[in-house]
């Protein structure tokens, strides 16, 4: 993971606009929370994807970047005080506590936008019609039918109850259809065959089940200075997720069988898998 965050870092820093004049405090905005860590687990997830077909890292990465800034921008407004009003995002004050609210909301508009300007740069050398399917797959995962669909449904929870079946929808809108585009446009940029697009697709749906069941783990029982955020705000919150429903334990015992439902779909891929089966156990196991 470590040498596809580095090269995700490199792509970063150059793809992100610098302004010394007016836009300098939106610049810095920008920069601090695209480039200011992060497990870039998201770009690690569609490059080993697309490496597995064999598709050029010049290509890949800038898929990867795309992904990385719409995540980065969702962390910002997530942190919003009118969301889950957080002050530490990797390690780090968040960005609405250095640069203030408006510019918060402004900064992860950018990046938004920024990623769909990426994609569809001229030098970004990937051929229109698998641009276009890029373009579109990523929309639809970042937007209502995926990850904001999710935060909204987020939102509801903190007052209401939600069951298993609506918290497992909740957790794949929210995390789950990111994670499902990056395999998904590994797939797309190696014009994978519909056997290998559907496992991907399975690996990709368990694992961002888990992620989610780890992240609301961690907020239940891990530390603050290694995860770099605050942590039991969920409670606090009110809201509902795999925890409060199922308790510890039993949220535990489901992320490891997701992780072993996940590594199971890519039992075909033999050897070429070995990357992404260990990113399923280090999602499962981790402490940040
Ligand atoms: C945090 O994601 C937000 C969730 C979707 C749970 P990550 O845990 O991947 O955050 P970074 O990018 O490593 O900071
Ligand atoms: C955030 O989920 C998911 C997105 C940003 C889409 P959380 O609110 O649980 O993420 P953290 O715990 O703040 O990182
Ligand atoms: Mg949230
Ligand atoms: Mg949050
Ligand atoms: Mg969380």
């Amino acid at each position: 993971m470590v040498a596809v965050a580095k090269t995700v870092q490199k792509e970063l820093t150059v793809l992100i606009p610098v302004d010394q004049g007016a836009l300098s405090t939106l610049s810095d905005s920008m920069q601090y929370s695209a480039l200011g860590g992060g497990k870039r687990l998201r770009p690690f997830l569609l490059m080993e994807s697309a490496a597995m077909f064999n598709v050029p890292t010049r290509q890949s990465v800038r898929v990867a970047a795309a992904v990385e800034l719409i995540h980065c921008y969702s962390l910002v407004h997530d942190d919003l005080p009118a969301m889950d009003n957080d002050d530490l995002r990797r390690g780090e004050p968040t960005n609405h506590k250095i640069f203030g609210e408006a510019t918060a909301i402004l900064a992860g508009d950018g990046l938004l936008t920024l990623a769909f300007e990426i994609l569809n740069r001229p030098d970004t050398k990937i051929d229109s019609e698998i641009r276009s399917q890029l373009s579109h797959g990523l929309a639809q995962a970042a937007g209502m039918a995926g990850m904001i669909g999710g935060q909204a449904i987020d939102l509801h929870a903190e007052n209401h109850s939600l069951n298993l079946s609506e918290i497992t929808r909740l957790q794949q809108l929210k995390t789950g259809s990111l994670f499902g585009f990056c395999v998904e446009a590994g797939t797309i940029l190696g014009s994978a065959t519909s056997k290998d697009r559907a496992a991907l697709a399975g690996y990709a749906q368990a694992l961002g089940l888990a992620f989610q069941i780890t992240d609301d783990l961690l907020d239940v029982e891990g530390n603050q200075d290694k995860i770099g955020k605050s942590v039991r705000k969920d409670d606090d919150a009110g809201k509902a997720t795999f925890v409060s429903l199922l308790g510890v334990a039993e949220a535990r015992s489901k992320a490891q069988t997701l992780i072993e439902q996940s590594i199971a779909c890519l039992a075909h891929f033999n050897g070429r898998a070995e990357m992404l089966r260990d990113v399923a156990q280090f999602v499962v196991s981790r402490s940040h």
